[in-house]
């Protein structure tokens, strides 16, 4: 994944067009080039409304960005391409701020839709989706309906349904932000064992505290510039 001087403005909730007339102080996001290696994990931080929604969007192909292009398993995405988009999407794992499940499935069948939609069977997914949802603490809810979850239950099961498909790619925002401390280190360590499997991870939060914890690399993103942090500068 890669972005090469990629700038990001909205007008009105619609991407601002060069023909538009480009005001650089519109930009929430500004010439913006870096590089996620295959099998890296980033966090993204920055403060509220810096933009970390709105370049997870870009790359997982729902926000076109105003200029630059945009790299995605060694594809360069031609936004229009319905065909290329529906491609390079299934082979990314999506953890939405609003989680966005569908109401009318229980756990098991939310947790299980990629793989449904995909074609699998039944028995070929029960373990493994039963097993993902034990491990997200969803075992004894597999039955229930959206509406009866926490915002903590529908968190994780957003997070389980992600990953069920082993994607190469996975974008995460905030996905623990409704989460106590402990179920974050857990969450965490799905998302790093995952990585080890050789997905590559970028996970959007505000949570220093878990940064911390996991001590892995973190683009931060500041007046619509994105800064590399090292590890080994630890955390301000
Ligand atoms: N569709 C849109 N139309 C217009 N402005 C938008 C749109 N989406 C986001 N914005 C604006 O872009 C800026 C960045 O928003 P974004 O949601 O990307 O921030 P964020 O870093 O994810 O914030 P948070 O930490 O609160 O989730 C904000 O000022 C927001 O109001
Ligand atoms: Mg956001």
């Amino acid at each position: 994944m890669a972005f090469h001087g990629v700038s990001l403005g909205y007008d009105l909730g619609m991407p601002k067009t060069l023909a538009a007339g480009l005001n650089e102080d519109d930009l929430i996001l500004k010439n913006l080039n870096f590089e996620l290696p295959a099998g890296s994990f980033h966090f993204l931080t920055g403060p509220s409304g810096s933009g970390k929604t709105s370049l997870l969007k870009m790359i997982y192909l729902a926000q076109k960005p105003t200029t630059g292009v945009i790299e995605l398993f060694g594809e360069t995405i031609r936004p229009h391409d319905r065909a290329q988009t529906a491609g390079l999407r299934r082979r990314l794992g999506i953890i939405f701020q609003d989680f966005r499940l569908l109401e009318h499935l229980n756990v098991f069948d939310n947790a299980a839709l990629p793989l449904f939609v995909h074609g699998a069977h039944f028995h070929e997914y029960h373990d493994d989706v039963t097993e993902l949802l034990n491990w997200v603490g969803l075992k004894n809810r597999l039955d229930a309906m959206p509406n009866v979850l926490s915002g903590g239950e529908k968190q994780r099961l957003a997070i389980a349904r992600a990953v069920v498909t082993r994607p190469t790619l996975i974008l995460a925002d905030e996905p623990t932000g409704n989460i106590d401390y402990a179920m974050g280190l857990r969450i965490m360590r799905l998302f790093i064992e995952l990585n080890r499997l050789g997905a590559t991870v970028l996970i959007a939060t505000h949570d220093e505290g878990l940064v911390k914890a996991s001590g892995m690399p973190v683009l931060e993103l500041r007046q619509g510039q994105l800064f590399q942090r090292d590890v080994s500068e630890g955390v301000r």
